[in-house]
C-alpha cells in the first residue's frame, strides 16, 4: 500500500536521502528541494511524498515559475525534482506522485505544469513538447523533446503562445 501525502517539516531529511539515493548520490536534487523551500515559489500542499510500510520511498516537488509573454509574468507550475528509491522504482509510485501533483496543481488554477525530463515516461501523464504549445526555454539549453508542459484546463497554455519559461533563481544557486 503507497500513499501520497503532502510533505511535513519532520520528513526534510529523509526527503533529502531520497534525492540523493535516486540521483546516483549526487546532492543537487537534494540542495534544489531546499533551495525552492525556502523561496517564494514553495507551494506546501505541492511537495509530495510517497509512503509505504517501509517509510518514504519517495518525492516530487512541484513549484511556481513564471511564463513572461511581453511585459506579463503569468505563474504555472514546474516539477522538479521527482525521485522514487531504487528499491521501488518501476511499480507506479511516480504514477502516483505525478496524477496528484496534476489534479493538485489544476485544483490550486495554475494553467499548466511544465519540465525538463525524459521524453519516453512523461507524455503517458499527457506532456507534449512544450514547443507544441509555442513556449521556448533560454535559461537552459535542452533538445526540443524534453522541455515538455501539460494543459491542466482546455487551451489554458495555448493562450501564452509565443511566452518564455523562467526558472526561479533557486534553480540556479547550487
Ligand atoms: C523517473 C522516476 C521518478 C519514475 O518513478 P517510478 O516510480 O519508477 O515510475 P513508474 O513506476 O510510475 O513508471 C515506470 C516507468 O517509467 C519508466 N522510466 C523510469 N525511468 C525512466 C527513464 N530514466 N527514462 C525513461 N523511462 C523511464 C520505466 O521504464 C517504466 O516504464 P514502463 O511503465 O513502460 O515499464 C524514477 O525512476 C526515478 O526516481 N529515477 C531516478 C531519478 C530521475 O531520473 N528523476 C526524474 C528526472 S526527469
Amino acid at each position: 500500500m503507497k500513499t501520497i501525502r503532502t510533505e511535513t517539516t519532520a520528513d526534510h531529511e529523509v526527503v533529502r536521502q531520497v534525492n540523493v539515493e535516486a540521483f546516483d548520490k549526487r546532492e543537487y536534487e537534494a540542495k534544489l528541494v531546499e533551495g525552492i523551500r525556502q523561496s517564494d515559489s514553495f507551494i506546501d500542499s505541492l511537495s509530495l511524498v510517497a509512503e509505504s510500510a517501509q517509510g518514504i520511498i519517495g518525492h516530487a516537488l512541484f513549484s511556481k515559475a513564471s511564463i513572461v509573454v511581453g511585459d506579463t509574468n503569468h505563474e504555472v507550475i514546474v516539477l522538479a525534482p521527482i525521485a522514487v528509491l531504487p528499491a521501488f522504482q518501476k511499480q507506479g509510485v511516480g504514477k502516483k506522485l505525478i496524477e496528484e501533483g496534476l489534479t493538485r496543481s489544476r485544483q490550486l488554477g495554475f494553467p499548466g505544469v511544465l519540465l525538463i525530463g525524459h521524453p519516453e515516461y512523461y507524455p503517458r501523464f499527457g506532456f507534449r513538447p512544450a514547443s507544441t504549445f509555442g513556449l521556448v526555454l533560454k535559461q537552459i539549453e535542452v533538445p526540443d523533446d524534453v522541455f515538455m508542459a501539460v494543459e491542466l484546463t482546455d487551451g489554458a497554455l495555448h493562450a501564452l503562445q509565443g511566452g518564455e519559461l523562467r526558472y526561479p533563481a533557486a534553480f540556479f544557486d547550487n
